[in-house]
């Protein structure tokens, strides 16, 4: 069964801005990326950094320690430095909340 669990105000969270949050003990990032929301795990999976605040262009967040971008649709990473993709989480907004699935 899919559990979504509150994470924060919809208005919270800016168009191109991501935010961190711990729901069940995952480190989860939420992202709004043109419009769409996203949620991926907030640690990079090249050296594990925190990848809130990266640069969010189109669909792709860049982490901010090494610069790999990852697409926020299926976690999966560009370029050298790592190939294996985030995990990428079920995010909706219902009723001026931001819901995340993390099972
Ligand atoms: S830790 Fe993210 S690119 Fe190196």
């Amino acid at each position: 069964m899919t559990d979504f669990q509150p994470a924060f105000a919809d208005a919270e969270l800016s168009d191109n801005d991501s935010r961190a949050v711990t729901i069940s003990g995952q480190r989860v990032l939420i992202c709004r990326a043109g419009g769409t929301l996203y949620a991926v795990e907030n640690r990079c999976t090249h050296q594990d950094a925190e990848l809130e605040g990266g640069r969010i262009r189109g669909c792709f967040i860049s982490c901010p320690l090494h610069g790999v971008r990852f697409d926020l649709r299926d976690g999966s990473a560009m370029g050298q430095l790592t190939k294996t993709p985030l995990t990428v989480y079920q995010v909706r907004e219902v009723a001026g909340m931001i819901e995340v699935a993390v099972t």
